[in-house]
């Protein structure tokens, strides 16, 4: 029933057109419309005075937790200053000039220039652009596919949309397009051949990815994007071995590769990048979220020292780069970006993340594995999730319709613990703040166990 008496609730329902959000049902007043008004730490408050853990630190970006007041100080005094100037046409502020240093002086090996967005779509979506530029420049006109992977997010835009390997966001959209393919999802939970190692599926999907590129020639295939951990595609840790086997195709074919860190660059593995963490070689680095942990939006692309050249060269034959945002580098952004470095190294988050992450984990897997309703508990750093399944061993899932994961996810919430029912599969994910404490994760495992029963003995 739809409750009018509450202007705030009455206005939602009418006109604030939600995100990845049920429209009808929303409008008609079937789902909730919590309006959360306050932060502290790995905490959020709504209007109602609840409280709640936040186990997936908003969307996976609030990395230092809510409530930072040296974040909003430094948002606040470059406000006074200086709110907005572009940076086009080699313009710039000290913000941004001393925030593209402190990322190069954090990025893995080769990386030079950092080009700035406001989005993990829109710096996505540069990618795609820097390197079909590329290969133009090298005169390679009809070197400009790109692979992604099925259950890849990439964004929601038309081109990272199309990236993204999740049909719920293609569906109804007339997504993907052209010419973007996609390869194997490295799942080894839900791997069709239950026989296979770890390793011996890493290596399967690396002989998908190189039949791929040469069913299309080599020629053809620009780069590979992917994320070091599959995110939204269900929080998945890739198999032994498999960024080294894809890496071996990907030279082999001269193929660049993007690594997507929106979710794990800025220590969310424990590690600065994701492929430190891995032993990635990237071309193009993605970041956005963990870079001021959200408490301004800003995102952008870490381009290597080999691209670069390349670039560089393209400016001296074709003239100014056509490619730019009102708001790339905003002042405000780049300050957030700033003081939430500094949080992130005097705190000594990513090192947390790391210790803090085993130990979830491994309170996790000793409250959940073996229970009758799960399939798997899984994780990297912090990052983890709970898969369920009718059999774990057999790979055989739950029906959808049966919504297990949304159901179990409900019932956390009602125990005061935010996790994200993932949105294809009955999978919880786990992303909390990188300051999240021993305790805090007790909390989060004891609810989760509770939340698990309750619905298990739904089924
Ligand atoms: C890996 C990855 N890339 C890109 C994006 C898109 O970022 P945004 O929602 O800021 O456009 C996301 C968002 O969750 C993501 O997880």
């Amino acid at each position: 029933m739809l409750d009018r008496s509450n202007e705030l609730t009455a206005w939602d329902r009418d006109h604030f057109f939600h995100p990845s959000t049920h429209m009808a049902a929303h409008a008609r007043g079937d789902t909730p419309n919590r309006v959360i008004t306050g932060g502290e730490g790995v905490y959020i408050v709504d209007r109602d005075g609840r409280r709640s853990l936040d186990a997936f630190a908003g969307l996976y970006c609030v990395n230092v937790g809510y409530g930072r007041t040296e974040i909003a100080d430094a948002i606040a005094e470059q406000a006074h200053k200086l709110a907005y100037y572009h940076a086009y046409a080699g313009h710039g502020s000290e913000p941004s000039i001393r925030l593209a240093k402190m990322i190069v002086d954090r990025a893995p090996q080769g990386m030079s220039r950092v080009f700035f967005g406001l989005s993990g779509s829109d710096a996505n979506e540069t990618n795609i652009k820097l390197v079909w530029y590329y290969n133009n420049v090298l005169g390679r006109p009809e070197k400009k596919k790109i692979i992604s992977r099925w259950r890849g997010y990439h964004g929601s835009g038309v081109m990272t949309g199309s990236l993204t390997g999740l049909e719920l966001f293609h569906n109804a959209f007339d997504l993907p397009r052209a010419p973007i393919l996609h390869t194997e999802a490295p799942y080894y939970f839900r791997r069709a051949d239950r026989s296979l190692s770890e390793e011996a599926f890493a290596q399967h999907c690396a002989d998908k990815l190189e039949e791929l590129i040469l069913a299309e020639g080599p020629e053809t295939v620009a780069a590979f994007i992917g994320e070091p951990v599959l995110g939204t595609g269900g929080i998945v840790p890739p198999p032994a071995g498999y960024w080294e086997k894809i890496q071996a195709v990907l030279a082999k074919y001269d193929v660049l590769l993007i690594a997507d860190e929106v979710v794990t660059g800025f220590g969310r593995l424990g590690s600065m990048f994701g492929s430190d963490h891995y032993g990635l070689k990237p071309d193009l680095i993605t970041i956005a979220k963990g870079l001021t942990s959200a408490y301004a939006p800003l995102s952008g692309v870490i381009v290597s020292d080999r691209v670069w050249k390349v670039l560089e060269k393209g400016s001296d034959a074709m003239g100014v780069l056509g490619h730019g945002w009102t708001y790339s580098a905003h002042p405000l952004c780049a300050a957030a970006g700033i003081a939430n470095l500094e949080v992130l190294d005097r705190l000594g988050l990513v090192a947390n993340a790391g210790e803090v992450g085993a130990y979830f984990r491994s309170a996790l897997t000793e409250a959940l594995a073996g229970h009758r309703i799960v399939g798997e508990v899984r994780g990297e750093g912090l990052l983890a999730a709970v898969e369920f399944a009718a059999d774990g061993e057999a790979g055989v899932l739950f029906d959808p319709a049966l919504k297990v994961g949304p159901r179990i996810a409900a019932a956390l919430l009602e125990r005061g613990v935010i996790a994200r029912a993932m949105p294809q599969g009955d999978i919880l994910g786990f992303a909390p703040p990188l300051c999240l404490s021993r305790e805090e994760v007790d909390t989060i495992v004891a609810a989760t166990r509770g939340a698990v029963d309750e619905i298990a003995a739904t089924l």
